[in-house]
């Protein structure tokens, strides 16, 4: 089975996810905004976004693609200040193509803010949300940043990817 990894990443802490699992498997990595490579060539996939706003931020190249990848298995791992549980699981449903859901094993990763690095747009919009959150933990995420990038949380997906292909590049 042939893979490959998209990413799509707004300040490069999922493209760094990407280049882990990448390295760590040999699959190709490709950035979404690549509009040259067509995931319709591969057998299975590794989707990676982050979550921005509520959303998935890959929603827009999902839609356009969803004709290459609906008939394949896909890994799908978002990066998020919001770990695992019920907020993210609502996220993730409700801006991902419903044709995907049955297809699609999904891994959480943490991943990095730091609010010098942020358009003035989205620090002022992150501001307002951390002013406004009445749970203690994420409003000081919203308003100093945090960073929880760990190379050891891409285990799961190499466990998954391991499943997919008979793979001999895999060192974790
Ligand atoms: C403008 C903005 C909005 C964000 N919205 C959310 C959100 O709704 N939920 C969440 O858990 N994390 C949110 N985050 C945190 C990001 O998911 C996290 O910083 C992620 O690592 C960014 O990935 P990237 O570096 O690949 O762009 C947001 C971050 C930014 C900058």
């Amino acid at each position: 089975m042939k893979g490959a990894i998209f990413f799509s990443s707004k300040y490069g802490s999922t493209a760094q996810y990407a280049n882990w699992i990448g390295e760590a498997t040999g699959l190709p990595v490709f950035d979404t905004k690549d509009k040259k490579v067509n995931p319709f060539e591969y057998d299975f996939l590794v989707l990676g976004c982050p979550i921005i706003y509520y959303k998935l931020y890959n929603r827009k190249w999902m839609k356009a693609n969803l004709a290459s990848i609906e008939n394949k298995p896909i890994i799908f791992f978002t990066v998020s200040g919001a770990g695992p549980g019920p907020k993210l699981d609502d996220w993730f449903a409700n801006s991902i193509p419903k044709k995907l859901i049955s297809k699609i094993k999904h891994v959480a990763l943490h991943g990095r803010q730091i609010p010098k690095e942020l358009t003035w747009f989205d620090r002022i919009m992150l501001i307002i949300a951390g002013l406004k959150n009445p749970d203690p933990v994420a409003r000081k995420e919203e308003l100093k940043g945090f960073d929880y990038m760990d190379k050891s949380s891409i285990k799961p997906i190499i466990d998954l990817v391991k499943q997919n292909i008979n793979c001999k590049y895999i060192k974790v």
